[in-house]
């Protein structure tokens, strides 16, 4: 893992400069904003060494089947950062963060298929065939519960929030 990093909640405008180095460029994507980016629910992350942003994500309230859920979108590392562990030090992070932010049962994605290995190594499964989403390529659809729930524990708050949008999960990633 490397050292000196930092990881935070930011405003989107912060990590939409490595979105686009490393999620849009290369693709057919027309635009870098995600719909839902300025959900009041979403959030943005990012990694910081020193001032310089070298991961991100962006989180979605969303749904897992019928239960509240985060679905995990614009993951990404600087290019020249990667496999130094600050993907996996990224997803520890929302793993102890989120469940304490909104009820939800787990994380799920839609995964480029390059990046499966990733995900199953952070404990993920893959609940899905392989799909194409047009304009980037083969994906597959995983998703983790959270070992820690925090306040998606209380079975009340899950069933009555009524403010998880339900998405559609082929298109996007
Ligand atoms: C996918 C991504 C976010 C992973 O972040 P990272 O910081 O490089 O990942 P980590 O260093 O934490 O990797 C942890 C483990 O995941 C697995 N892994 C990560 N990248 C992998 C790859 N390209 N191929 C196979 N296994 C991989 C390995 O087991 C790795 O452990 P190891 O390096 O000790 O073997 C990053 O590589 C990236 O931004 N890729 C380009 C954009 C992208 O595909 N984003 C995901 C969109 S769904």
């Amino acid at each position: 893992m490397e050292r000196d990093i930092t990881i935070q909640f930011v405003p989107l405008e912060i990590i939409l400069p490595l979105r686009k180095a490393v999620i849009i460029a290369g693709t057919n994507r027309d635009t870098p904003y995600f719909t839902g980016d300025d959900a009041p629910d979403t959030l943005h992350v990012g990694v910081f060494a020193s001032d310089e942003c070298v991961g991100c994500a962006t989180l979605l309230y969303s749904r897992w089947e019928s239960a509240p859920a985060w679905q995990l979108r614009g993951m990404a590392v600087a290019a020249e950062r990667q496999r130094a562990g600050i993907g996996t030090a990224l997803l520890q992070f929302l793993e102890a963060a989120l469940p304490n932010r909104k009820p939800a049962i787990g994380v799920w994605c839609n995964a480029r298929e390059k990046a499966v290995p990733f995900y199953t190594s952070a404990g993920f499964s893959i609940v899905s065939d392989r799909f194409v989403i047009e304009n980037v390529g083969p994906h597959f659809k995983l998703f983790k519960a959270f070992a820690n729930p925090g306040i998606a524990a209380q079975p009340q708050a899950l069933k009555h929030d009524a403010n998880a949008v339900a998405r559609n999960p082929a298109s996007d990633e």
